[in-house]
């Protein structure tokens, strides 16, 4: 994952390749317009804007400099936090609902789940997402494919199936999740993401194993993705699978 020390690029290429999310989901916390809702680790802002739209006050933390910068540009509006998932800069009870979008699988589980009971109010909303592919791109990328294998980590999936594992099951076993939320609900929402070549090179860039070549190899690479992707846009056929649940109301 990104740190303070992620070349610039890393962070742009981020911001213009990484897929948003459906507008659905915000829908699944059920908050009134005049809520307050918290996004953990924010990133660069693709879902905080999704919610700025909807909810009156949200506030987003993240602790990752770079990202946050990011994050401040593109919504002016929000109160950008340093901050994790274990430690939350937030009182008691002070948030409807808490949004981690392709992140709590970076979390400490146990300590971050009773960080969000404790920001939460009584009866408020978690909901977590993570965007995982469903097919292949059209028209197909084979040939970056190729390209790309060579430095893909084999243990990853390739090339937009990195994401599709079951993110969070260790977390929600947890005894402190059974006794303090509701039981998980999940849904899969169709989230395809149109790209123009530019976008669908900047998705390869935003993968550490591409944005941290040494500029004499990337670059070529970054041309040479370039030079094979011809149409104007690709589809890629992301679902977002999404997990929510509630404080539960003690008895
Ligand atoms: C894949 S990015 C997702 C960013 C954004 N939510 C999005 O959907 O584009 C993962 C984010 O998690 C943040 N992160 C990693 N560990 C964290 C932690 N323990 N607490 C809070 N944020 C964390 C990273 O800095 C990064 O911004």
């Amino acid at each position: 994952m990104a740190t303070d020390d992620m070349p610039r690029h890393w962070y742009e290429d981020y911001e213009r390749g990484r897929p948003g999310y459906p507008e659905q989901v915000v829908d699944l916390a059920e908050l009134a317009p005049s809520a307050t809702a918290l996004e953990l680790a924010a990133g660069t802002g693709k879902f905080t804007r999704q919610l700025v739209s909807r909810i009156a006050h949200v506030v987003a933390v993240e602790p990752d400099p770079g990202m946050r910068r990011l994050l401040a540009a593109s919504c002016p509006g929000v109160e950008a936090i340093d901050g994790a998932a274990e430690q939350i800069p937030l009182a008691d009870n002070a948030v409807d609902a808490v949004f981690v979008a392709q992140a709590f699988h970076w979390f400490d589980n146990e300590p971050a789940l009773m960080e969000i009971a404790r920001v939460l109010r009584p009866g408020g909303a978690l909901v977590v997402m993570w965007n995982v592919a469903n097919g292949s791109a059209v028209p197909s990328i084979t040939a970056v494919e190729e390209l790309l294998a060579p430095i893909w980590p084999q243990d990853s999936g390739f090339p937009l199936d990195m994401m599709s594992g079951d993110w969070a099951p260790n977390a929600w076993n947890l005894p402190f999740a059974k006794k303090t939320f509701n039981q998980i609900r999940e849904a899969r929402l169709a989230n395809p993401q149109t790209v123009d070549p530019v976008g669908l090179v900047a998705y390869f860039g935003s993968m550490g194993w591409v944005a941290n070549l040494p500029d004499e190899e990337r670059q070529p690479l970054v041309d040479a993705m370039r030079s094979h992707l011809t149409a104007a846009e690709y589809v890629l056929p992301w679902q977002t699978r999404v997990q929510w649940t509630r404080l539960s109301t003690p008895a």
